[in-house]
């Protein structure tokens, strides 16, 4: 078999195309994840949901395909993303039918978890039976919740203030991969918001309202968004606090922050179940890296919040597409909320998976490169913390082989971490302004924990024990590229408590 870009402990999809994670639920005893997927190319397409199971987040087994797009109400765009939730034993997927002038919620039902009835009553939902405030072309991916005997639906939509459609700047000429995205020559109305809706049998929806609106804490291009915030999800995380994510659409970059085109925030605030009205107290975006879209929660039986998300990006090029497949999707992650912070750490299901440990009490790096017997490897975890000392960058280079490496590092003058893939592989083009190159302000410090995931194109930076996390695709040689090498430059850093593990 020719080396694959493939990675071996991330779920990638088999052939053709995947992007959203939906319907992550644990459901008669497993963990089910659904994908938005094109099984026939490796580029979007009809969407159809495929299916996969696992009992430990790490070894996943592929389901039979959920859903196809085989009703007229599902031309063209097919059965795009939304949730699942579990009512008197039986699973309810509710989607988003879209169509490129009209998105509609859909829902269908399973006994089994794996064979999904389509109700005959599709389309359940349209933005025209609930309030004038919601335009009918942005209109998706359904979130449902339950609080006590009552079902709430959380979409992204366009909101039309006031209910009046009036007309906004036109969309600009950027070419994009994501079909339910602004074309350049058609103007739509409105802007980025979320709506809440309520039921109490999943069929039938009223209006609550919408989400986002002025207040203190949001900047203006949070609810002036020239797209739609995407694949909402909402939990409750065990300190109390309610955390809100999404992924706004061409979301503006504000230095360091928003680098992407697209962005993934959290919110941490209120939502008034009455009103609809999210009030709140701190924005911030979830992963610092280049790779990272659609997250999508489960809680689970033991009460953890575990998050799974897209591990590509729109407007991207996807050199697996070489390979006949696109698409994969991160390590899940824990997520808790530690003084009002969101914290993610890697799924600890993923311990039992590590093999032929390396460990090196420490090493010093000054003005070189130092690399260490053992340490290497391209489908690995590797920790250390890093003590940046008196150098001015310190940290480390991964995936390296003659031509090429992977950096990331502090910049201790500038208090950043910084992901830079300039030279990692194969070049890797976009929309963006830049692809090359991601940091994540972390400030002065003295002592910085890493926790990295190497997967032969996927690096996952748990940074500061989860407070910061970058995750990216590279694609160095999958057979070569298994150097790993410590550096400092202007000073000297060292690096403690080194481990790396094989991952299996
Ligand atoms: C986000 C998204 C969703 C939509 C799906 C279509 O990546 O645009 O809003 O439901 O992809 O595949």
């Amino acid at each position: 078999m020719p080396a694959s870009f493939r990675p071996h402990y991330h779920i990638s999809v088999p052939f053709g195309w995947g992007n959203d994670p939906n319907g992550f639920i644990f459901y008669k005893g497993k963990v089910h994840l659904f994908y938005q997927n094109f099984p026939h190319k490796p580029e979007w397409g009809p969407m159809h949901w495929s299916h996969v199971a696992t009992e430990d987040f790490v070894h996943w087994e592929q389901r039979p395909e959920a859903l196809y797009p085989d009703k007229p109400y599902e031309l063209v765009c097919g059965c795009c993303s939304g949730s699942t939730i579990e009512k008197d034993g039986r699973l309810y997927l509710l989607y988003t039918a879209a169509q490129p002038m009209m998105q509609r919620q859909c829902i269908a039902v399973s006994d089994d978890g794996d064979h999904f009835e389509k109700d005959p009553g599709n389309p359940i939902l349209t933005a025209e039976m609930l309030s004038t405030e919601i335009y009918e072309e942005d209109f998706r991916d359904p979130r449902v919740i339950r609080r006590g005997d009552t079902y709430y639906m959380l979409t992204g939509i366009r909101y039309l203030e006031g209910g009046i459609r009036k007309e906004h700047a036109p969309a600009d000429q950027r070419e994009t991969t994501n079909p339910l995205q602004p074309a350049p020559e058609h103007k739509k109305e409105g802007w980025g918001n979320l709506c809440l809706l309520k039921s109490t049998d999943l069929y039938n929806w009223s209006y609550v309202g919408h989400l986002l609106y002025n207040q203190s804490e949001l900047d203006q291009d949070f609810y002036r968004l020239d797209g739609v915030y995407e694949c909402p999800d909402y939990f409750v995380a065990d300190s109390g606090d309610e955390v809100l994510i999404s992924s706004p659409q061409n979301l503006p970059r504000s230095g360091d922050l928003y680098q992407n085109i697209h962005s993934v925030l959290y919110m941490i605030g209120h939502l008034d179940f009455d009103t609809g009205r999210f009030e709140v107290k701190k924005v911030e975006e979830v992963d610092s890296g280049f790779d990272f879209y659609a997250a999508q929660t489960v809680k689970m039986p033991d009460g953890r919040v575990i998050m799974t998300a897209w591990k590509e990006m729109w407007d991207r090029s996807f050199p697996t597409r070489a390979e006949e497949w696109a698409g994969t999707y991160i390590l899940p992650r824990e997520l808790t909320v530690e003084d009002g912070q969101l914290i993610q750490r890697p799924v600890r299901e993923i311990v039992r998976c590590r093999r032929d440990p390396v460990r090196v009490p420490q090493l010093e790096a000054d003005g070189n490169e130092v690399s260490v017997p053992g340490i290497s490897g391209n489908v690995i975890e590797l920790k250390f913390t890093l003590k940046p000392g008196r150098s001015k960058r310190a940290g480390v280079k991964l995936f390296c082989d003659q031509d090429h490496e992977t950096l990331l590092y502090y910049d201790r003058e500038e208090g950043l971490i910084a992901f830079d893939r300039k030279n990692s592989g194969e070049k890797i083009t976009g929309n963006d302004e830049d692809v090359d190159r991601r940091v994540c302000a972390i400030g002065k410090k003295e002592s910085i924990e890493f926790d990295l995931f190497l997967d032969v194109s996927s690096l996952e930076a748990f940074i500061d024990g989860g407070r910061h996390t970058m995750t990216g695709n590279v694609y160095p040689d999958p057979e070569k590229a298994t150097g790993i090498k410590f550096f400092a430059v202007g000073g000297e850093a060292s690096f403690e408590g080194l481990e790396k593990y094989d991952i299996e």
